[in-house]
This record gives structure tokens, sequence and C-alpha cells, in this order.
């Protein structure tokens, strides 16, 4: 894999190259200038980052001189990516912002997007991660707009490409709200794993089940509010601390209340510690009021709690959790209920 696309590069450099020649020779400044911002795209991919900031530069001079403002958009969004790799991410910021601006004043929507979502990956690594979120979802919008020219470009290609930057990024950022102990480490990404079975299960579609695992990751966000003394007290809480801790739901949603999703994950957030027969919180919802998807993701984590060793007792086995689960089966709806059940049994699910 690793050689196939050491092949292509070659194979690309040498191709931009030759082009480069072509269009000196034939004194097409525009041409030329687009094959250096292609070649230091592929520069950036072989991570040659000086090659890369030569090749942008010069097309950036060139483009500068011909006024075009889309292909210094993209001239700009190559720097921006090469500061961003190399741990310049003020200059980064910089320069991935004028690629939105310019992208925006050319009114191409392509570069818009493209470099909204180069911006998202830089604030992810700076731990920007709301600002990311709304980067990431500007983008979607955008690729979304550029789908009735979907000839022009591979847009459906560009969506799934974003679509898995966003999982990533969500991903990421569930985990790292994960306390570093032992006990909770791996929990989002068992949740999501069970939760999409789950969804499956029940017949959702690809779309649900991406609601379900991007809300799954996130689910716990406003817990990082809870004070950490009372998330590790290694004992039951006081009726106090308990109310602290029937906040997070709500603290999670106040904390994306910037935030537009392409996927309805707000209500899991929200309404994952909700009850079918009214005894949950943070609405006392009740019944079908209480979203397919929180309900997945609240079973999945109740499950996961059991089974997982916490201070205060050792961890329960599949049988006895399922057990145990089984005595609360008013907490779900009897779908929710079987198809959990169903999950647990599919091939391919952890029982551990
Ligand atoms: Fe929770």
């Amino acid at each position: 894999m690793a050689s196939a696309d050491r092949a292509r590069y070659d194979e690309a450099e040498r191709y931009f190259r030759q082009s480069h020649e072509i269009a000196e020779r034939a004194g097409d400044a525009y041409l030329g200038g687009l094959c250096l911002v292609n070649h230091a795209k592929v520069h950036v991919a072989r991570e040659r980052y000086e090659d890369a900031r030569r090749d942008a530069e010069s097309a950036l001079a060139v483009f500068d001189q011909l006024g075009v403002g889309s292909a210094k958009a993209d001239a700009y969004r190559v720097l921006g990516m090469i500061y961003r790799e190399t741990g310049r991410p003020a200059l980064a910021e910089s320069r991935l912002k004028s690629a939105i601006e310019l992208a925006v004043g050319a009114a191409s929507v392509l570069n818009e997007a493209e470099a909204s979502r180069e911006l998202a990956l830089l604030y992810q690594t700076m731990g920007r991660n709301q600002e990311a979120l709304s980067l990431l979802n500007a983008a979607h919008r955008l690729f979304g707009r550029l789908d009735a020219r979907a000839h022009l470009v591979h847009v459906a290609g560009k969506m799934a490409e974003l679509e898995a930057t966003y999982l990533a990024v969500v991903r990421e950022w569930g985990q790292s709200l994960e306390s570093a102990d032992t006990y909770t480490f791996g929990h989002c990404e068992r949740v999501a794993q069970l939760s999409v079975a789950v969804a499956r299960a029940l017949g959702l579609d690809a779309d649900a089940q991406t609601t379900v695992r991007l809300g799954a990751y996130l689910h716990d966000l406003g817990k990082v509010r809870v004070p950490h003394e009372i998330l590790s007290k290694p004992g039951p809480l006081t009726r106090d601390e308990f109310e602290v801790v029937q906040m997070h739901p709500i603290w999670g949603i106040e904390l994306l209340a910037k935030v537009e999703f392409p996927w309805d994950l707000k209500p899991v957030i929200r309404w994952h510690h909700e009850r079918y027969d009214g005894t949950g919180y943070p609405d006392r919802l009740r019944g079908d009021e209480i979203p397919v998807s929180a309900q997945i993701v609240g079973i999945v984590d109740v499950y996961d709690a059991l089974t997982t060793t916490r201070p205060y007792r050792p961890a329960f086995s599949p049988a006895a959790a399922l057990a145990k689960i089984d005595q609360c089966r008013g907490h779900w709806s009897e779908a929710v209920f079987s198809a959990f059940c169903a999950a647990l049994v599919l091939p391919g699910v952890s029982r551990r």
C-alpha cells in the first residue's frame, strides 16, 4: 500500500514537473501556477514541507499577479496546511482564514469548503473543538451545495472524506474527555460500537446510525463541568453530589450551544439518562417522548458501566449485567430492549 502510494506520488510529481515546463514554454502563467500548487499538495502528502512551501509560495506569487482569487485561496490553503503540520498554528490560522475569505470573495464553494475543513483540523489540534465542529458543519453544508454540480468534482468522495474527518474529530474529543483512569478509559468507544450494533438491530438507516455513533462519543461531554472529586468518589454519592452529576446532560448541551451538526446528536446528549417509565433525568420524559437514539445510548451506557470495574465494586459479567438490566426493563421501550439483546449476541460485538 505504502509503495503503491509512493509510486503514485512519483508519477504525479513527474506529471506536474512536465506540465510546468510546458506551461513555461507556452508562456501560460496560470497553468504554471496550478502545476506548482498541485505539486505542493503532493509534497505535503509526502511530508516534504520545505519543498511544499517553496512551490506554494511561487504559485501564490503567480496568482497574485494574475489576480485570480480562487486560485490564491487554494495556495493559501496549502500554506496553511504546511504551517499546521510544522507546528506553527498562528501562521496556519492566518493563512487558512485568508483562504476562506478569498474563496468567499471568488464565490468558490469548493475552495471555501476545503479551506474550512483544513482550519477545522487545525482547531482540533489546538483543542478548540467547538470551533472545529462549527467549521466542519459549514464545510458539510458547502459540499452539499456542490452536489448539483457533481459532474465537476467528486463530491460524493469529498463528502465521505469530510464525514470521516467529522467522525475522527468527534471521536477524539470524546476520548479526550474520558478521565485517564482505567475505569472509564475506552468507555466512549465501547458505547459507540455497541450502540451502532443496536441501531442496526433496530433497522435504523445509515444516517441514524451515524447520529447514534457521534452522540455516543459525546454523550457525557457535560461531565467536564462535574468536579473531579465527585466523579471519582469511591462510594455512593450524597444527594447534593448526585444533583450536580445530574446536570451533565444540560451542561453538555450548553457546551454545544453554538455548534450545529449535520446529524441530530443533541437529543442523545440531553436525554440519555431519561427512562421510559418517566423516572429519568433531566427532563423526566416518558415513553416515546425519548428519542430512540437517546434510548439506545442510554441502555448501552448502563451495560458498559456495569461490565466495567469500579473503585467500589468489581465488574459484572455480561450475563450478570444483562440480568440486572432485565430487572429494569421499564427504563427502555420493548423494541430498544429487544434490539439491545439481539446486538449483544451479534458476531463481532465484544462481550468481554
Ligand atoms: Fe451520562
